[in-house]
């Protein structure tokens, strides 16, 4: 059963689809998914919300290239975002594209109401515009007459345009920084976003008249609504706004089903859109975070709506030390490493290799070396022997013994107590490696049990294998659910060798007395974990 009074609700962002998806879009998604498995596994109400952003000068100017309609370029590469995140199992409630009926309606409705509120006004813009990066610039903020984002250069645009009061909420933003010391995280990235506002905010120009790839202004069509403001309002649609304010005759549930969206999923949101504004989590990349901590809670506090409880700007990964770039060249596609690897030990290597923040190099020969060693030879060989052993010397059956190791399980507590924290603190690598080196612990406890030294017909050796085996195959369980929201396929695979329900399949961790009672048999078949690799990557065979 859901625990229906805990909400949580975690997003990443939404991809922009002028080009295929790489793997800093895998990196924020994937990190989102692991909450998303750990929070249900723990009994949560789990929203998880990824999606592409679709509209804006960007897109239209790739469409254009390539000889094709915006939209047009949308449906092709959103499919392999969709692709993507299939292949990595990702386990998200909702890909909401800004494309989407419901998401229109959305992004015209706040804009109306903002409107209606005073907190949007027309009026003139004269400024610099970086349109890879879609961002209104300051004079004094280029860089050599430049993007300082990007480098590339700006285009001076003058036109009539909406605009967002910002002004008019620094201090209320300040004070909610201020006083939600987990809002921006990590901690280190507090100062920028802080310095950025005390150099006063100047109301942000949120529509625009030269292109037309965009949402209409209702009631006043020549402006379209700036793709950042469309963008943002994309967690607002996500959680069923449509639906929360609905005092203006909008026919829910025709137009939401017209939109394409899941009825039930959304009869779930009807009532519940404060509770996940009410613990909702952004995942999103570094570059990012200006949108997410100023513009947004901006938004959000204008609509008074719940502002988030965090926004975790993750790092950049580079390539082999360098920025990844197509016109170097070395851009990692995850679908090839996919391919070749299997999608856990991608997911394993991102979650593992950097601290979650900071930024991570990716190079194949540490990932092979992971491969190997972490996966294969310890994960992998220490539950094929487990399991081969438990067949061996007792036909499957997990023995009962009233002598467990307590340090394995003394450990396994540990590491499971700690869960909670480290989940809140987003730190992936620190439960990774806290896992294997659980691992390992059970691995050098066979090894200097030596079971296969073990004279079965010895009253006492054999009541010591009981415990050995016994011990293991519990420690192998919680292994089973440590791993799960990284590696949820292994998990799977574990779980139905060792013939307990998958927690993908809404398995919950029980109590390993409870789940290995007296003849309780694991399953007869064997599935491989990971295969091993030779060092140029291919798998061997046999
Ligand atoms: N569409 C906006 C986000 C709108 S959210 C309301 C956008 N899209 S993006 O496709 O350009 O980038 C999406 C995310 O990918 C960003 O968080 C960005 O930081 C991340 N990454 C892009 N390249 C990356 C790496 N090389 N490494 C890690 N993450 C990177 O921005």
């Amino acid at each position: 059963m859901k625990n229906k009074g805990n909400f949580f609700y975690i997003t990443t962002p939404i991809y922009y689809v002028n080009d295929v998806p790489h793997i800093g879009h895998a990196y924020s998604t994937v990190s989102a998914d692991i909450l998303a498995r750990f929070k249900r596994l723990s009994g949560f109400n789990v929203l998880f919300l990824t999606g592409t952003d679709e509209h804006g000068l960007k897109i239209e100017k790739e469409a254009l290239s390539r000889g094709i309609f915006p939209k047009e370029l949308a449906d092709n590469v959103h499919i392999k975002f969709k692709e993507l995140f299939n292949s990595l199992d990702i386990s998200y409630d909702r890909f909401i594209r800004t494309t989407d009926e419901d998401h229109i309606k959305t992004v015209q409705k706040v804009f109306s109401e903002l409107i209606s509120k005073g907190d949007i006004y027309l009026s003139d813009y004269e400024g610099w515009y970086c349109t890879p990066c879609e961002t209104f610039l300051t004079e004094k903020s280029l860089l050599n007459g430049n993007c300082p984002e990007c480098g590339r250069p700006v285009e001076r645009i003058k036109e009539k345009s909406y605009f967002l009061r910002l002004k008019k909420y620094e201090e209320k933003l300040l004070k909610y920084i201020d006083e939600n010391p987990d809002f921006i995280k990590p901690s280190f990235r507090k100062n920028e976003v802080v310095s950025f506002i005390k150099e006063g905010l100047n109301d942000l120009s949120v529509s625009r008249t030269s292109f037309k790839w965009g949402i209409p202004v209702s009631g006043d069509d020549e402006h379209i609504i700036y793709v950042w403001f469309d963008a943002l309002i994309n967690y607002l649609t996500g959680a069923g706004y449509l639906n929360y304010r609905r005092d203006d005759g909008y026919d829910t549930e025709n137009d939401l089903t017209d939109a394409g969206v899941n009825a039930d999923a959304n009869a779930d949101n009807e009532n519940n859109f404060i509770n996940y504004f009410d613990n909702l989590h952004h995942i999103i990349g570094k570059d990012i975070l200006k949108f997410h901590t100023v513009y947004w809670p901006i938004m959000l506090l204008a609509l008074d709506i719940p502002l988030p409880k965090t926004v975790f700007a993750h790092g950049w990964w580079l390539m082999d030390g360098k920025k990844m770039s197509k016109s170097l060249g070395n851009v990692v596609n995850p679908v090839e490493i996919i391919n070749t690897y299997g999608e856990d030990p991608l997911r394993y290597y991102l979650m593992r290799e950097v601290t979650f923040g900071l930024d991570g190099d990716f190079t194949l020969k540490n990932f092979i070396t992971r491969y190997n060693s972490e996966l294969a030879n310890d994960l992998g060989n220490l539950v094929s022997r487990l399991l081969a052993m438990l067949r061996k010397y007792r036909n499957g059956v997990v023995p009962m013994s009233s002598e467990i190791n307590t340090d394995l399980i003394a450990n396994a507590l540990n590491l499971r107590d700690s869960l909670d924290k480290r989940y809140e603190n987003f730190e992936f690598s620190k439960i990774l490696e806290d896992a294997f080196l659980f691992i390992n612990k059970i691995n050098k406890y066979i090894n200097d049990s030596a079971p296969w030294k073990i004279d079965v017909n010895n009253e006492t050796e054999n009541k010591f294998l009981d415990s050995v085996l016994r011990s293991s195959v519990i420690s192998v369980y919680y292994v089973s659910y440590f791993i799960y929201p990284f590696m949820p396929g292994t998990s799977d695979k574990i779980n139905f060798m060792l013939n307990v329900k998958r927690f993908s399949d809404g398995g919950k961790f029980l109590v390993p007395d409870d789940v290995f009672k007296e003849g309780f048999k694991i399953s007869d078949e064997s599935v491989m974990l990971f295969p091993r690799l030779n060092i140029s990557g291919s798998k061997n065979q046999g």
